[in-house]
């Protein structure tokens, strides 16, 4: 896909897919924007005045009413959902606040800013909206998480069920499934953290690098897949199913 000059806005700048995806866009000139919830982004590669501070647990109109303004003042061709937390523990042990966070940020959130998105862009004609889920949206794939794990299922039927709304039209929408990637969403988990933070240690030999799964999301954009297993080892994963 020819990145050059495209103004993409990539919710989540910060986090480990979501600065690579902004790296990797930067370097083929693509015109980088970006929400960030605790720590603006301070890298070379952005433009300070493109970043906006958007909290996915704030009330859904006011996410709404931000997204808005942000597509609307700045003419955004693409957006990137790259935001979401994981939560680890026992299901049956599970505070409701806990459960009704994680949907919030990880489906419920997403949801709501896909909405805007597509009326922009069924508005302007064209772009191009990309979640980022993960292989768990496809098979369950680590236990105690049972929540998360649902997030990202809602979110892969999501989209793949909103693609048959864009038949016909200038507007796309698609979701990867990353396999397990070395960021630091196992420090930043909700639940219980330490015993989250071994069951990593030992799944994490399967791990890939952020950059490689940037890459293989990057190039998945560019087919007409609703469905982007962005590496070969998702790719073998999902042949699982
Ligand atoms: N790491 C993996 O193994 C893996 C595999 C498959 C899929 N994924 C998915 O990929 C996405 C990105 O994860 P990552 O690995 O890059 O994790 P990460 O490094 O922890 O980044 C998470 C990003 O989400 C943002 N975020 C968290 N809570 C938020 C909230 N309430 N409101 C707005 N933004 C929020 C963070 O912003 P702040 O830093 O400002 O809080 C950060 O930018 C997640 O949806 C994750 O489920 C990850």
């Amino acid at each position: 896909m020819e990145w050059n000059q495209k103004k993409i806005l990539i919710l989540g700048a910060n986090g480990g897919i979501g600065s690579a995806i902004a790296r990797q866009l930067s370097q083929q000139s693509a015109i980088i924007y970006g929400t960030y919830r605790r720590m603006k982004p301070k890298d070379a590669i952005w433009n300070q005045n493109h970043l906006y501070d958007l909290d996915f647990e704030l009330n859904l109109n006011e996410i709404q009413s931000k997204i808005k303004d942000i597509l609307s003042s700045n003419d955004i061709d693409m957006v990137i959902i790259a935001a979401g937390s994981a939560y680890f523990g026992n299901f049956s042990k599970m505070d409701t606040k806990d459960i009704q966070h994680t949907y919030q940020v990880d489906l419920i959130a997403p949801i709501i800013i896909a909405q805007s998105v597509l009326q922009f862009f069924l508005e302007k004609g064209e772009g191009h909206l990309h979640i980022v889920a993960a292989i768990a949206g496809l098979l369950p794939a680590v236990k105690n998480m049972a929540v998360y794990t649902s997030s990202k299922f809602g979110l892969v039927g999501f989209v793949r069920a909103l693609a048959m709304e864009t038949i016909g039209t200038q507007v796309r929408v698609s979701v990867s499934c990353p396999s397990g990637v070395i960021t630091e969403l196992p420090e930043n988990a909700l639940g219980d953290k330490e015993a989250f933070l071994k069951v990593i240690e030992v799944l994490k030999k399967n791990f890939e690098s952020a950059d490689d799964v940037a890459k293989g999301i990057l190039e998945g954009l560019s087919s007409r897949d609703v469905l982007n297993l962005p590496t070969e080892k998702a790719r073998a994963l999902a042949k699982k199913l």
